[in-house]
């Protein structure tokens, strides 16, 4: 199995992903949304790359079976019923539903995927998880970070680096790229992933909102065994 990150949504290259296995990160905060929500009991998510596409679904669902969710500059879309926070997707809100999501970097890395065989979603949460499921489809693998804005973002790279570790555990005989490797050697220096992180632009944007619950949320390791998986414009949780 061969590994290979790109470093944003910017960076998407069709011949990279096409055929091949891949990982979508945003793990502050649409990934870790996602598995949460599934882990919670939802019936699937919905990524959508608008505000009016997202309407536009739940009208068509019908009010009673679903919920939008998201975010415009990290705070709830109004008219929507959550924000991106992983701890407004509890069981009681979402169990049975249809989330409707879109988030600003997340979904739209998510909808630029569809070139790829198999795409999975990831965070901290399911990272041990995730690895087992990409050990069992054991084919080669594109870790795309939804970064932000664009950009490189290093929550998502060190993300990235935990997951590589939790696969070379199961079986140490991958070949990495220089940037998959980078990641990995990251993660494993890294004593402190928050303190690593609190270097993040996104960050600390999120700490000026006042999200910092969100942040400690989402540094948590493996623990969930779902792993999402984005197909046909939906996303379903396995585990
Ligand atoms: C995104 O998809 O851009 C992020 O999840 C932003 C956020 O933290 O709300």
């Amino acid at each position: 199995m061969k590994i290979d990150v790109i470093i944003s949504a910017d960076y998407i290259r069709e011949d990279i992903i096409k055929d091949n296995i891949v990982v979508v990160i945003d793990m502050l905060r649409a990934t870790s949304v996602i598995t949460t929500a599934l882990m919670n009991g939802c019936k699937e998510v919905i990524p959508l790359l608008t505000v009016e596409e997202a309407f536009e679904m739940r009208k068509r669902l019908g009010k009673e079976n679903c919920i939008l969710g998201g975010e415009r500059r990290a705070v709830r879309i109004d008219g929507f019923d959550l924000s991106n926070s992983p701890l407004e997707y509890t069981k009681e809100q979402v169990f049975g539903k249809t989330i409707i999501i879109t988030t600003t970097n997340g979904t739209r890395t998510l909808t630029n995927c569809t070139a790829a065989d198999k795409i999975f979603v990831g965070c901290m949460l399911n990272a041990r998880a995730l690895a087992n499921r990409l050990m069992e489809v054991n084919k080669d693998l594109v870790i795309v970070n939804a970064g932000t804005n664009g950009q490189f973002s290093m929550d998502d790279y060190i993300c990235t680096g935990l997951i590589i570790n939790e696969i070379k555990k199961i079986n140490n005989n991958v070949e990495l790229t220089d940037i998959a490797f980078t990641a990995e050697k990251l993660y494993e220096e890294s004593t402190n992933v928050l303190e690593y992180i609190s270097n993040a632009r996104h960050y600390n944007v999120m700490i000026n909102l006042g999200l910092e619950k969100d942040i400690n949320y989402c540094v948590q390791k493996n623990i969930t065994n779902i792993v999402p998986e984005y197909s046909e414009g939906h996303i379903i949780g396995i585990s």
